[in-house]
């Protein structure tokens, strides 16, 4: 790690000497992957990187009034409130909040899945047929994008700077009160799921479905393409000193209702339940025969009536069923040496491994195989604390310096090269029938 964070020094001193212009934009901070058209019309997204340079005045953190395991709703409530406040819900601007400025995490554009150009959104996992109800009938996109708090976006700024000198990841430990959501939205239309009906709609740049009626996953290498998505899911990831003596974080998502009462369509949304733990002792076994988990709550299954995580545990309706929210972000760490989920048929003696409670500063390590125990080799790893942002961010960051690309090559010095993981990340993260490979590499 030493060795290479040297080299980039040096690399970057190079490409500092090398430069003319002052204002450019560092490698990696540019908006989105793709440019407007020339005389695109619509809003085009900002990023925003300004991050504090000290640990922010105590901000409030009304969701502190309440007990996760005890009021679950109320806590997700009082973090829902203060994700919208001061937020245009229309834009999502989050340096135009008048209460409080939000951060987005630089170096998300440049792999297949990199944010597009007017609204910032991310490629996420993609809904099989059949996930939103019968009428589902074709796989569908789903995007979204992510943003810290004040006190989160300190911890950025520790890890990026402001983007002349090579991430720092020994920084990339949040602080308690650290909150940060994400929204979602799905190319499912109404027709296809209740659970979009009367959905706020965003025109967004995406992979074009090829052929046009194909009812299989678009690949993340299609052409991107003007469309339009709804709104379905917002999560959030809660540092909460609460839940210390298990992972550290609360993660919970909601999920659009319909018949919600409020009158705002962004505010339609409802607490489907969180986790502060992954149940490391509750095996697929202990599951089939009724037993429940203990550090997951749901509240609500929008009517899917199936189980969203494996064992019951927490996930969003749209993620992938072998894992859980805390279980899949558990793995973030650099290098990321491990994919982000257990194979699909993994039983649970080796599935077991993504389902610990790790502290913030714990790195998943490499995954177990036939001479290797679960969490024995974390030689050279840093955890990221559960911030698969940071992993992405950090991945396309690798795989733009030519000396790790040559560090890569020299057997040993590395456990695995980049662009294996690269391409188990894409993977897991999209169609596992469908691999989609960066298009970058
Ligand atoms: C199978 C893996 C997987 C599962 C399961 C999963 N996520 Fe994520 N999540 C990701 C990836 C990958 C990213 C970052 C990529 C991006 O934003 O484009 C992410 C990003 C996030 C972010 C932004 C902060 C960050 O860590 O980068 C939040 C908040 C989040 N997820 C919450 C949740 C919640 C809540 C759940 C469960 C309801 C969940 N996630 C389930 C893979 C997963």
């Amino acid at each position: 790690m030493r060795l290479i964070h040297q080299v980039s020094l040096a690399l970057f001193a190079l490409v500092l000497l090398g430069s003319t212009a002052e204002a450019q934009t560092p490698a990696g901070w540019e908006p989105a992957k793709n440019t407007p058209p020339a005389n695109w019309p619509g809003p085009v997204f900002e990023p925003s990187f300004k991050f504090p340079t000290s640990i922010p005045a105590e901000d409030t953190q009304p969701w502190k009034a309440f007990d996760f395991k005890t009021e679950p709703n109320e806590y997700m409530e009082a973090v829902l409130d203060y994700v919208f406040e001061g937020q245009d819900p229309d834009s999502w601007r989050v340096q135009d909040n008048s209460v409080r400025k939000w951060y987005h995490v630089p170096w998300m554009v440049s792999h297949g899945n990199g944010r597009e150009f007017i609204h910032g959104l991310t490629r996420e996992r993609s809904t099989p047929a059949g996930d939103l109800g019968s009428n589902h009938r074709r796989c569908t996109q789903a995007w979204g994008v992510g943003f810290y708090n004040p006190i989160g976006g300190y911890t950025l700024g520790k890890v990026f700077g402001d983007g002349t000198s090579p991430p720092d990841v020994s920084e990339a430990t949040f602080l308690p009160g650290t909150v940060v959501a994400k929204i979602l939205f799905t190319e499912a239309i109404a027709q296809e799921t209740d659970i979009v009906t009367g959905a706020p709609e965003w025109e967004v740049n995406i992979n074009a479905r090829q052929p046009v009626n194909a009812r299989s996953c678009p690949r993340a290498s299609n052409p991107r393409t003007r469309a339009k998505l709804r709104l379905f899911q917002l999560d959030v990831g809660v540092r909460d000193t609460d839940a210390d003596e298990f992972t550290g974080w609360v993660f919970g998502t909601f999920i659009y209702d319909p018949a919600s009462t409020q009158t705002n369509p962004w505010r339609k949304l409802r607490a489907v339940g969180l986790m502060w733990g992954n149940d490391n002792d509750l095996s697929d076994a202990d599951a089939q025969n009724g037993q429940m988990p203990e550090e997951s709550i749901i509240l609500y299954k929008a009517d899917l009536l199936r189980d969203f995580g494996r064992g019951g545990r927490m996930n969003g309706p749209v993620d992938n069923p072998v894992s859980s929210c805390l279980s899949c972000h558990s793995t973030a760490m650099f290098p990321q040496r491990a994919g982000m989920t257990p194979r699909r048929n993994d039983g649970w003696d080796r599935a077991s491994c993504w389902f610990r409670n790790l502290n913030p500063t714990e790195p998943f390590g490499r995954p177990p195989s036939n001479t290797r125990a679960c969490g024995q080799s974390t030689g050279g790893l840093r955890s990221l604390d559960y911030s698969l942002q940071l992993s992405r961010a950090l991945i396309n960051y690798s795989a733009a310096q030519p000396f790790l690309a040559e560090l890569n090559a020299i057997p040993n010095k590395l456990d695995a090269p980049f662009i294996d993981v690269n391409r188990q990340l894409n993977d897991l993260t999209l169609d596992d029938e469908e691999p989609i490979y960066d298009v970058q590499r």
